[in-house]
């Protein structure tokens, strides 16, 4: 469970507070998609969760934000890194290897897996992302989406509770974009936590079970993807595109065409198309 209480943030180099008054938490289970514009602190919401502030990124940190119970203020970064796994937005930054078997086998080595382990954590997680061809190849020679797809491969080996992504999928095509997510949606039904920032929403709306919306800095919206597009206009009125079903379902309600809630699967607009044509 990630637990923020009266969290505010402000980097010693800011203007502003990065993240103002956040209380909210997220529980064991969740899927969580973080959304909203430039600079309104999706990053620094992540960072806030696996200890690089105020760790890394020194500040004026308020409030507490416990992970597992563990307050992250009080805990060592490596002590959270047990329960956080997380992707960076700068996949180059994240690489600490010259080779993708070694990126895995650092992070296993480093949290001391039993060797015997190692090697079948290694196959299974490059297995699992659809990259075991690229095993023995250089960083330096992979595109920016196949970094991205060892990035997250390297993490999936260490097994954490908890992994926290932002933006994962920003330079890949749309189809190893939802691959990566319905792999995520996949480690989420077996347990694990996922937090994703992401600029694609529908992507969200078809894996995650909770949208965050941040605006400078103020949580904005929280709840389940149905409760969060039920307030589309609330999201629009601040600039950010809401799914097209969204939209349309909007245009016909205003048109007294249907009267159901907002579609949020494939399956709820067909059923609104049905009524909206019925
Ligand atoms: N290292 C930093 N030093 C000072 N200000 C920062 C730093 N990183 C981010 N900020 C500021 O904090 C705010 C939130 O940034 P960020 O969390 O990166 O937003 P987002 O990820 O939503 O684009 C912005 O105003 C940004 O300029
Ligand atoms: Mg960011």
């Amino acid at each position: 469970m990630i637990e923020f209480k009266d969290f505010s943030f402000r980097y010693a180099s800011g203007k502003a507070n990065a993240l103002q008054n956040v209380n909210l938490t997220i529980d064991d289970g969740d899927f969580v998609g973080i959304i909203g514009n430039s600079g309104a602190g999706k990053t620094t919401f992540t960072y806030a969760v696996n200890g690089i502030v105020p760790h890394h990124y020194k500040g004026d940190f308020y409030g507490a934000v416990t992970v597992n119970g563990l307050d992250t203020v009080d805990s060592k970064p490596e002590q959270l890194a047990v329960h956080v796994g997380s992707v960076f937005q700068d996949v180059d930054a994240q690489m600490v290897a010259s080779m993708v078997e070694d990126e895995l086998l650092f992070g296993l080595e480093n949290f001391g897996i039993p060797h015997d382990q190692i090697e079948q954590r290694v196959t299974e997680a490059l297995e699992e992302i659809g990259i075991s061809d690229l095993r023995m190849r250089d960083l330096d020679s992979l595109s920016g989406g196949q970094k991205q797809k060892v990035a997250v491969a390297a993490i999936l080996a260490l097994r954490p509770d908890i992994i926290v992504l932002d933006e994962p999928t920003g330079e890949l095509d749309p189809q190893s974009s939802e691959q990566i997510y319905s792999l995520l949606q996949e480690l989420n039904r077996r347990g694990t936590t996922i937090v994703a920032v992401e600029q694609k929403i529908g992507l969200l709306c078809r894996y995650a079970t909770k949208l965050l919306l941040i605006d400078k800095g103020c949580v904005m919206l929280y709840g389940t993807v149905r409760e969060v597009l039920q307030q589309s206009s609330r999201m629009e009125e601040i600039g950010i595109h809401v799914p097209r079903i969204v939209s349309l379902h909007k245009e016909l309600t205003r048109m007294g065409l249907v009267r159901c809630p907002a579609p949020v699967n494939m399956d709820e607009a067909e059923a609104m198309a049905k009524e909206a044509l019925g």
